[in-house]
């Protein structure tokens, strides 16, 4: 009998990309999926439980088992460092994480402050630029940080750059390119292998035939 796969979710902007995604792939997702406000949606069609969790804590539902598979961004990996096999990479939701300021500004401080909601990215970061920085840990619209002067800098991602631009700052640094992987718990690997095999052979397919056309 096919084993049931647990699948954790990204819920906001990746959402989106990553139904689609699956369902160019052949997966029967039913259009109330798309808008549903419920957290865990069973797929009987599929054998299928979707969860949906916030992104930055998608890694770590895979990681305790509760989920065999998700879909999380390589910035939450870099920032989460799980123990878990990120086995495909979507190249979906591009964009790419930065270090970012308003313009002209010189920082005097020995220790110029830095704002993100990536704190370990951004230390690591600094770390291997032999800069010495503070950083401030914020949850979200890191943007303003520096606009009412709680950072000097911050570490955000950067999609359009639209954020940046109607806030009246500059992009400094490029950190690292970003998109979307598909991350599996390792026990899940061993015990499921014909359904989640099934599941990279199908999405590896598509994303090299999108890749080639
Ligand atoms: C993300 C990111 C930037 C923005 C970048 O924030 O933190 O603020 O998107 O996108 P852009 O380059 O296309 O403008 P998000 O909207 O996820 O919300 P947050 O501020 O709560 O993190």
């Amino acid at each position: 009998m096919k084993e049931q796969l647990t699948i954790a979710m990204p819920k906001g902007r990746i959402f989106i990309e990553a139904v689609e995604l699956l369902r160019k792939a052949g997966y029967d997702l039913p259009p109330e999926f798309d808008d549903s406000r419920k957290l865990i949606l069973d797929i009987k069609q599929e054998n299928m439980r979707f969860i949906l969790a916030k992104p930055m804590d998608v890694p770590t539902y895979v990681e305790h088992g509760v989920a065999d598979i998700g879909i999380a961004g390589k910035d939450v990996m870099l920032e989460e460092e799980r123990d878990v096999y990120e086995v495909l990479d979507l190249k979906i939701s591009e964009c790419y994480l930065a270090v970012a300021g308003l313009p002209n500004t010189k920082i005097q401080d020995v220790a110029p402050k830095v704002a993100t909601k990536y704190p370990t990215v951004a230390s690591k970061y600094f770390r291997e630029q032999g800069e010495q920085v503070e950083i401030i840990k914020l949850n979200g619209s890191i943007e303003l940080a520096p606009l009412i002067g709680l950072a000097d800098r911050i570490v955000d991602i950067v999609s359009t750059g639209r954020t940046l631009k109607e806030n009246g700052l500059v992009e400094l640094e490029h950190i690292v390119d970003i998109t979307s992987r598909l991350i599996v718990n390792p026990a899940s690997y061993r015990m499921k292998s014909t359904e989640i095999d099934d599941m990279v052979d199908r999405l590896s397919v598509l994303i090299e035939g999108e890749d080639a056309s």
